[in-house]
Order: C-alpha cells, then sequence, then structure tokens
C-alpha cells in the first residue's frame, strides 16, 4: 500500500511528532503536554520562522494527528481522486486524509481546478485533508487570491461555455512562510540583514483578505542545541492523533441532529469549521467575562466579523479539546492569541 501511495504521489510520507524537538509555542500548538495545552485541529494554520526551524517538518507530521476520516468523507475523497484520474485501480476506497504540497510554481488552474473539460485543482484533491504551501509568498499574489473564496465556500465552481461544475473544497490550509527575505527578522541569534521596508514588502506579499482566513498564526523559532541533542522523544503523533479524535466525536454528536437548510450534502457540518451562522449562535455562547474579552479584543485587534466568527469556533474547538461544556474565557484568550501577527 505505502509503495502504491508513492508511486501515484497520493500521500507524501509523513514523520511523527516524536522525532520533533519542538518548543513552545510550535510545541503548544502541536503537542500538548499538560491539559492547558492543545493540537491544532481544522484551523488554517500560518507557520512563521527562520530556514530551518522545522517548519515544513511540522507541516507534514499534520497528517499525522488528524482524526480518522468517516465513510462519507472517504467517499467524497475517492470521488475527487476518481473524476481525477488519479485513483490507482487497486485502491478501491482512499481511507487516509490527503495531503497535497503543490510547489510554488503551480498555476491557477492547477491549484483551484479548471481547463477545457475542468478538472479538479489542488484544493478539491486535497478535500477533508491537508492543503500544504510551502515558502507561502512565492506564490504568485493572483495564484493566492483565488483560494479567497473556496477558503469561505468549501467548494469551488468552474464555468465554462459547455456549463459549470463544482467540486467540494473544503480542506485545511497550513502554510509555511520566512518573515524577510534573508528569513531571519526577529531572529535572537542571527541578525536580519533586511531593510525594514523590504521585511514589510515581503510580508505585504499575502494579503490582508487571506490573512484574516488564517486562525492560528505560529511563530516557530529556531531550535536550540540541548533540545537538539536531548535523547528524549517527544509525545507520538497517535496520542495527540487520540486526543483530537475525542475532540471530533464530540463534535460529531453535537453536529448529528442538525440538518441543512436546503439539505445541501456539501455542506452539512460534521466538525467546528463547518458551523453556519446559526450554529455558531447556538454553540459558541460566552459568558459574561468572555464576551467582555472579546469586545475589548474586537477594539484592540480591529478584528472583522469574519475574524469575530473564526475566533469563535477555535474556541469551541479549544473547548472541545478539554471535553469543556461551555466556551471558559481562557478559551477565548488562547484563541484570540493565535491571531496573525504581522508587521
Ligand atoms: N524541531 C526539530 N526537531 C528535529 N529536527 C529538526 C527540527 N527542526 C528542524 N529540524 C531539522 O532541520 C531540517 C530542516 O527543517 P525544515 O526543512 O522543516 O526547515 P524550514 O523551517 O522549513 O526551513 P526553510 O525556511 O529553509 O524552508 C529538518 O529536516 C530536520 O533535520
Ligand atoms: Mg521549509
Amino acid at each position: 500500500m505505502y509503495d502504491q501511495v508513492q508511486r501515484y504521489n497520493l500521500f507524501m510520507p509523513v514523520p511523527v511528532t516524536e522525532h520533533l524537538h519542538l518548543q513552545w509555542p510550535s510545541q503548544r500548538a502541536y503537542q500538548p503536554k499538560s491539559r492547558k495545552m492543545h493540537p491544532v485541529v481544522v484551523p488554517n494554520v500560518l507557520l512563521v520562522g527562520p530556514p530551518g526551524a522545522g517548519k515544513t517538518l511540522l507541516a507534514r507530521a499534520m497528517p499525522g494527528i488528524l482524526p480518522h476520516m468517516s465513510i462519507d468523507e472517504a467517499l467524497d475523497v475517492t470521488r475527487i481522486y476518481s473524476v481525477a484520474d488519479l485513483l490507482p485501480s487497486d485502491v478501491p476506497l482512499i481511507r487516509s486524509r490527503p495531503f497535497r504540497a503543490p510547489h510554488h510554481t503551480i498555476s491557477h488552474a492547477g491549484l483551484v481546478g479548471g481547463g477545457n473539460w475542468p478538472h479538479p485543482g489542488e484544493i478539491s484533491l486535497a478535500h477533508r485533508g491537508v492543503l500544504f504551501l510551502d515558502e507561502l509568498p512565492e506564490f504568485g499574489p493572483r495564484v493566492l487570491e483565488v483560494m479567497r473564496q473556496p477558503i469561505e465556500d468549501k467548494m469551488v465552481t468552474i464555468s465554462r461555455a459547455q456549463g459549470s461544475l463544482t467540486f467540494p473544497a473544503n480542506f485545511q490550509l497550513v502554510a509555511a512562510m520566512n518573515p524577510c527575505p534573508c528569513g531571519y527578522y526577529g531572529d535572537p541569534v542571527k541578525p536580519c540583514t533586511c531593510a525594514m521596508g523590504m521585511v514589510t514588502k515581503y510580508q505585504k506579499r499575502i494579503s490582508g483578505p487571506l490573512l484574516d482566513r488564517i486562525d492560528i498564526h505560529i511563530e516557530v523559532p529556531r531550535v536550540e542545541y540541548e533540545k537538539l541533542s536531548d535523547q528524549r522523544m517527544g509525545e507520538p503523533s497517535d496520542v495527540i492523533q487520540q486526543r483530537v479524535e475525542a475532540a471530533r466525536q464530540i463534535q460529531r454528536r453535537r453536529f448529528a441532529g442538525e440538518d441543512e437548510p436546503g439539505g445541501a450534502d456539501l455542506h452539512a457540518a460534521t466538525c467546528n469549521a463547518d458551523m453556519h451562522l446559526a450554529e455558531v449562535r447556538k454553540y459558541c455562547i460566552l459568558d459574561e467575562t468572555g464576551s467582555s474579552l472579546m469586545k475589548t479584543a474586537m477594539q484592540q485587534l480591529q478584528l472583522s466579523a469574519r475574524g469575530y466568527h473564526r475566533i469563535l469556533k477555535l474556541a469551541r474547538t479549544i473547548a472541545d479539546l478539554v471535553g469543556a461544556e461551555q466556551i471558559a474565557p481562557a478559551h477565548l484568550a488562547e484563541a484570540l492569541q493565535y491571531r496573525p501577527k504581522m508587521v
């Protein structure tokens, strides 16, 4: 099976987290050591740090902690691969979540889908899995902007003279980048050689609307010698996965009774990230302290309405990971501190 997967480049081989020497805050997001720390689940993630800090490595470990696919999800994914003619004849059903890592030279059509006879792009091939965009600023701005609508709608419609086709595109975006062209802006050891204008220009290649869709911004600092030479193993991926799976179970039970008005299957929520406004209002209720914290944060972080809803969903997930019924102010505070911080 592994050979087939490699042969068809369906999923990339991934390292397990136990071999990574992670440190706070990347450890906080990926490798919970105490009940207070949480792994990321479905939100869009941006990893920022100097060269060799382990961003690519960390992103590749992501599929190993994601929950198993349900039969419905597996059928959806298999259908897409079958339409794209990427399904090996001896694989009847794709059971592992896709991990797609297109190179930054990818075309617009390659990313979202297209062609005379429309075929699914990388965002659809990553449906129910991870779309990893390494070296994010190197992707052309136009290429990145076309993802804005599918990230919101979780599907993409391609129109042609003969008609239009809709492909599902409910993926988790994981992106990695250096903070500046030389890579060392903000590094405590190696000084950055870029002029401040260059740093801003580099970071501005990621537009505001795209940043607004990122829920978790993780700074990945350089790993020190003591950490790297430490023989102790980190927490293995499967242990983290069990915690993520438990949180997913809570979410599946939560949405089991919810019927989508209009019955659009593509849209039925199975996890917090899929929640619509009505569900956010119903399940993401803040107490009095939480509400006033949110009000202050809205003003200070100049949050958009989208940012507000995304933070509520993330806080709901953080609460689910510790099995809490209600979103406590601590869960909300944690969700807030992951908002993007660029210069
Ligand atoms: N946390 C870590 N634990 C163990 N090894 C690490 C860690 N971080 C980095 N490494 C080692 O450094 C190598 C390079 O890491 P990686 O390619 O992920 O860096 P990067 O942050 O993506 O750098 P760049 O910005 O240049 O792309 C890895 O292959 C691994 O050998
Ligand atoms: Mg890298």
